[in-house]
């Protein structure tokens, strides 16, 4: 796709005001918030500390594309991170639900398996006013256990399972 843009432009503003691809978020719209998070060629970045004229010819998957880009290639009616962020009431207002769903499709796609930490630090960029965070980590350890065919982890709040209490205690 072409499209044309002023050099000074971000690719979130292209995505959203040339392109009317509105799911990636305008938050902070300076590197704090991640709700801008798109991948390009599957790595996660901040679309709005992006250059648009930097991604020429660079693979961009949106919130928008997340789906398509599964069913692409695997069966089924949604990515399953979609699916699994449904399934655990992994959202509220769903203003950074986009961005936390990339991110958590580049950390599956790179690593089948992550552990709780690598999941917390995968999404650390992306901050959620809402949730807690703990359906969210949830939801990704959900996509994990039924993609290797295992039982899903405690869930995050459980007793001695919660590493944001135990870190409090310090
Ligand atoms: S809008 Fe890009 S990081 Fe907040
Ligand atoms: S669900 Fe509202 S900011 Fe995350």
């Amino acid at each position: 796709m072409k499209v044309a843009a002023p050099e000074h432009w971000t690719l979130l503003e292209v995505l959203r005001y040339k392109l009317g691809l509105v799911g990636s978020k305008q938050g902070c719209d300076k590197g704090d918030c991640g709700a801008c998070t798109v991948l390009a060629d599957g790595e996660p970045v901040l679309a709005c500390l992006t250059l648009a004229a930097l991604c020429e010819g660079r693979e961009i998957t949106t919130i928008e594309g997340l789906m398509p880009a599964w069913r692409a290639s695997e069966e089924g009616a949604a990515d399953p991170v979609q699916e699994a962020f449904d399934r655990c009431g992994a959202l509220q207002c769903g203003f950074c639900q986009p961005g936390m769903m990339l991110s958590a499709r580049a950390l599956l796609n790179a690593n089948r398996k992550p552990s709780r930490a690598e999941i917390r630090q995968a999404l650390s960029g992306n901050l959620c006013r809402c949730t807690g965070y703990t359906q969210i980590v949830q939801a990704v350890e959900l996509c994990i256990a039924e993609a290797v065919g295992a039982e899903p982890a405690s869930p995050a709040w459980a007793p001695g399972e919660n590493p944001w209490r135990e870190e409090a205690k310090d």
